[in-house]
């Protein structure tokens, strides 16, 4: 019922409480992960400005626009190495994506492409509002996956 499941993760408290429940998954039959992380476009936005403003201020300046998304990306892959090795560790097949873009989007369009049974993600995430009774990517998630979506709560 639970074969493949897509665990998508901003590296919040939330976000890691839910792998505890992930790995319990493992137990009613769930067999492979599919770890991601969205490199939010307003990230990727500011580091355009950035790039183009240490420009206009030397214009010897030119590191290649790519390379710093190249380093960013990897930089999250290496965040992404121990939660991958634990989840090994439990037994399940691990596949690591990163996307960019608007974490929402990005989220629906891997649960397509890697037809996942099922979705596990915090109820809050990074900003964690104390007011919020629910984070906007979880509760658009809620509202538009197509598979089942366990929500761990704060
Ligand atoms: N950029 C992202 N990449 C992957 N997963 C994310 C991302 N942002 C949020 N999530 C997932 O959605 C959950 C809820 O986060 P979110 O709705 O953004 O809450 P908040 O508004 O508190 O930041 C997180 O615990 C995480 O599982
Ligand atoms: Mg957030």
């Amino acid at each position: 019922m639970f074969k493949t499941i897509l665990y998508p993760t901003d590296f919040s408290d939330t976000a890691g409480k839910s792998l505890d429940y992930l790995k319990q998954l493992r137990n009613a039959g769930a067999q492979k992960i599919i770890l991601l992380n969205v490199i939010h476009q307003r990230v990727l936005d500011t580091l355009e400005t950035i790039h183009k403003a240490a420009y206009f201020q030397d214009a010897r300046y030119h590191e290649d626009r790519d390379e710093v998304e190249l380093r960013f990306e990897k930089d999250r892959r290496n965040k992404m190495a121990p939660i991958a090795a634990e989840l090994t560790a439990a037994g399940f097949e691990v596949k690591i994506r990163v996307e960019k873009g608007y974490p929402v989007k990005e989220i629906l369009k891997v649960e397509k492409e890697e037809a996942v049974s099922a979705i596990v993600l915090g109820s809050h995430g990074r900003n964690n509002i104390l007011g919020a009774r629910i984070g906007s990517v979880s509760e658009k998630v809620i509202r538009r996956a197509v598979s089942a979506v366990l929500l761990v709560k704060r």
